[in-house]
């Protein structure tokens, strides 16, 4: 999606992904099937590009140092370096006295242990690297056993968090560009089933206080990172109407995928124009919408018959071409438009119920 629209805006592509029929191969000038770490490939790249971005977290950081040794990327390997690693992140929004869940680092059965004591009551233990989708977690409470959950979540290092009781999800999309200029998003609301996204609300149905305070935090965590590019900001909001920082990502992101037709400047496009040191675009909503994730469970009896969808009324359809579809896995995404929030989400429930009804899952809740 950010290779179609930087390809509409004139310029040409050049991709490195270790998986010869990536999403973006099809509508690139020139694709590396390499590894990350594979330094010709990366020479390669760079030398093919005038500007360097990335949309995918799991990139060692060294890979972006080798880039940035001559050629521009953004946003800078540092930020990277602090949001691909939960500690890192956690440990960058505490010193910088940004509201986030308590934590504790935890390296081994015993340390969750006396970690487990310090919580009252339920907690999360995250993986300090590579978690995605909720992969990578496990639910705890005072009683679990410790030795069981560490086996279990099978890594070095992880974070143990508290369980935060929020009354809703929401994300925060922020740009910034080379001269210090930054622009936001209006909050996005998610629900997320399973630790996957489920769908994405737009505008968010929160107080105008709240999403104000959503905004200034996302562009003083922009500030503080020294970014250039497109920064994610997943947050919970608690009862009291308080926001805690749950998540950080320095790239386009699933719940602005519906940018793409509810904004004048899509989240795509914005990434794009940031990192090219082009003026920011205007986001001010067209419309309400809201956008479900097609996940690969829908594929169960095959591919979907997507022709009542597309007949459908303000639907747009994207499908990312990914080969093979296993549950969990997001295959592509539905946005819909409509007059109200909640009209988008009847017309979302009308059109994939049918779906999921041939896939043996239940219906969308309201
Ligand atoms: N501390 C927490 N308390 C309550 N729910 C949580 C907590 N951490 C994560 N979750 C839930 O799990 C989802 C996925 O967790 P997250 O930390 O965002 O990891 P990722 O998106 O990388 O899989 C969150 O969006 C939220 O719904
Ligand atoms: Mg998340």
């Amino acid at each position: 999606m950010l290779a179609l629209t930087a390809r509409r805006m004139g310029y040409r592509i050049a991709t490195l992904d270790p998986d010869p029929s990536c999403p973006a191969s099809p509508v690139s000038d020139l694709t590396l099937t390499a590894s990350f770490d594979d330094s010709s490939a990366l020479r390669r790249l760079a030398e093919a590009s005038d500007v360097v971005t990335y949309e995918f977290e799991n990139i060692p950081v060294e890979s972006l140092r080798q880039i940035a040794s001559c050629r521009s990327v953004f946003p800078d390997p540092s930020i990277l370096h602090i949001c691909q690693h939960r500690e890192r992140e956690r440990d960058f929004l505490k010193s910088s006295g940004f509201p986030a869940p308590r934590y504790s680092v935890v390296t081994s059965a015993s340390e969750l242990s006396e970690a487990l004591k310090s919580f009252p009551g339920k907690t999360r233990l995250k993986s300090s690297a590579f978690g995605y989708d909720g992969k990578g977690q496990l639910p705890l409470d005072p009683k679990s056993d410790s030795i069981q959950a560490w086996e279990q979540i099978r890594v070095p290092r992880a974070v143990l968090e508290e369980h935060v009781p929020f009354i809703r999800e929401i994300s925060v999309l922020v740009a910034r560009n080379a001269q210090g200029r930054s622009v936001t998003f209006p909050p996005f609301e998610n629900r997320h089933v399973n630790g996957i996204l489920e769908r994405t609300i737009f505008p968010a149905r929160i107080p105008d206080a709240i999403a104000k305070d959503a905004m200034d935090l996302a562009v003083r965590i922009a500030v503080k990172l020294g970014l250039v590019g497109l920064l994610a900001v997943e947050l919970f909001e608690l009862s009291d109407g308080r926001l805690l920082v749950n998540e950080l990502a320095p790239r386009v992101h699933n719940s602005g995928h519906l940018t793409a037709e509810a904004c004048p400047t899509s989240q795509f496009e914005q990434q794009i124009r940031a990192v090219c040191g082009l003026p920011l675009g205007d986001v001010s909503p067209l419309t309400p919408a809201v956008m479900f994730n097609l996940l690969g469970d829908l594929w169960k009896q095959g591919e979907p018959d997507w022709a009542p969808v597309l007949a459908t009324p303000g639907a747009s359809l994207h499908l990312y071409g990914k080969s093979e579809a296993r549950p969990g896995r997001k295959m592509g995404h539905l946005t819909l438009r409509a007059s109200s929030i909640r009209e988008a989400i009847r017309l979302g429930s009308k059109t994939m119920n049918p779906i999921r009804q041939k896939a043996g899952l239940p219906p969308l809740l309201d």
